[in-house]
């Protein structure tokens, strides 16, 4: 299969097309370590099997004290193996490994990671995670002291120079009343980088460990008075999907998120904003030690003149019409303070456009490219953006250097992972 990130670097002027999503039901084995947050890996395992996937659960000896087989049977509609001693006829734990074409492992404990990293196979899912020959997810969720003790970094840095791809835990509450880092990641997040390995077929790179990666995500308000607003409706998917590729990759990545109604990306850092000028601000402190910065937002090029302090009434004379004033162009602003050398990251814009009298969607989206002076502009052509807030999107994505690379419509995540790849081949530049 053709994948976005196993694409060549287009040539300047070429078009290269990322293929699409392959519809075929995939086989997924989905191994359960022994952590209070099998609880939510039912959730996950749902979503999988909700995508049309056949799952396979295999579920550590203490993952089945948190959550028993029945449920795992009753939500894969299989069997669950459970022992390299039941079937052995069959070699299960050879044929398991072998039939995947995507392994998940969450939580994925210290101890397994320890396990996977040293290449110990004491039980079914450790064998099958030595015998499987296609991409490998591990979702670790622990304490923060287990996650941030040095053997188990060491084990993590092991797995990822394997290119086995290893998320980043989320940050907040914790099992007991603490809090910190070591959250299992929202299911459907960890479901949409699992769609994202089995379109690829090959797991996703460390490429952007050591790297700081700012994304705008959302739509920006701007107030008429104390409750009403002039918005759009971006829902801030695509930069959210942009934000857990990235972390998924390596980066440290903060987002910049305006009036986005989801959680935070798992290992994101999130500074939420309502307005163009808050975004503003926000997005210029974090570019100051960037390597990039992707402008996903849909940002108000104008808001009211003037801000009622009050709710502005109905009256029975006719209303006021509403002034507007321009609001700064941030990716402007950032071009020209990489120009004048106040920072130095690979700037990506995006621009939804529809073709007119005057010319076509991707040539508009070039002569944007060139007035904004950024490295690339994502271009997606409005009429192929069914509806704001899906979770799939088609973009073309239109290189300073004249590349051309065309993610045809497919999970946003898909398209997030194809940005960075072309970002990633300018950085190394
Ligand atoms: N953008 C920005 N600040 C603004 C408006 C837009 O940084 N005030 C960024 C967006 O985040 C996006 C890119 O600029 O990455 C292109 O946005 P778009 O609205 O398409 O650009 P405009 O220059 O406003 O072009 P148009 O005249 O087509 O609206």
């Amino acid at each position: 299969m053709t994948v976005a990130g196993s694409e060549p670097d287009s040539a300047p002027g070429a078009v290269a097309a990322v293929a699409s999503a392959a519809a075929a039901p995939k086989h997924i084995v989905l191994g359960v370590g022994g952590g209070i947050a099998a609880y939510k890996v039912a959730d996950l395992l749902r979503h999988l099997v909700e995508a049309g996937h056949h799952v396979t659960v295999v579920p550590t000896s203490s993952a089945l004290k948190f959550v028993g087989e029945a449920t795992w049977a009753a939500l894969s509609h299989h069997p669950v193996a459970t022992d390299v001693w039941s079937d052995a006829h069959d070699v299960p734990h050879v044929r398991i490994g072998r039939e995947a074409d995507l392994v998940v492992v969450a939580p994925a404990t210290a101890d397994l990671l320890a396990k996977a990293a040293h290449g110990l196979a004491d039980d079914l899912l450790t064998n099958a995670l030595l015998t499987a020959r296609c991409p490998v997810l591990f979702v670790p969720a622990m304490h923060t002291e287990m996650w941030e003790h040095p053997a188990t970094r060491d084990n993590v840095a092991t797995l990822r120079r394997r290119s086995t791809t290893v998320l980043e835990p989320a940050i907040g509450r914790l099992t007991g009343v603490d809090t910190g880092k070591g959250r299992l990641p929202e299911p459907a997040e960890i479901a949409r980088i699992a769609e994202l390995l089995l379109h690829r077929g090959i797991s996703l790179p460390a490429d952007l460990v050591g790297r700081h990666v700012v994304i705008t995500a959302g739509g920006t308000r701007e107030a008429l008075d104390p409750v009403r607003f002039l918005g759009n409706r971006s829902s801030g998917k695509q930069g959210f999907d942009l934000a857990t590729v990235a972390a998924a990759r390596g980066a440290q990545v903060t987002v910049v998120a305006a009036n986005v109604d989801l959680p935070a990306p798992a290992g994101s850092e999130v500074i939420r904003v309502v307005s163009a000028e808050q975004l503003r601000e926000a997005t210029h402190a974090a570019a100051k030690n960037a390597d990039v910065v992707v402008m996903a937002a849909a940002v108000a090029d104008f808001r009211p003149a003037v801000l009622a302090p009050h709710k502005i009434k109905k009256t029975d004379a006719e209303p006021a019409p509403v002034t507007l004033v321009r609001n700064p162009d941030v990716l402007a602003e950032l071009v020209a303070a990489r120009s004048s050398g106040e920072l130095d990251a690979v700037l990506v814009g995006f621009a939804a456009e529809t073709g007119d009298d005057s010319a076509g969607v991707l040539e508009h989206g070039r002569d944007k490219l060139v007035r904004k002076g950024c490295d690339f502009l994502v271009v997606n052509a409005v009429s192929d953006v069914k509806a704001f807030g899906q979770p799939d999107n088609a973009a073309v994505i239109l290189g300073a250097d004249g590349s051309e690379r065309e993610v045809p419509l497919g999970p946003k995540t898909v398209l997030a992972s194809a940005i960075l790849d072309s970002v990633i081949s300018r950085l190394d530049r």
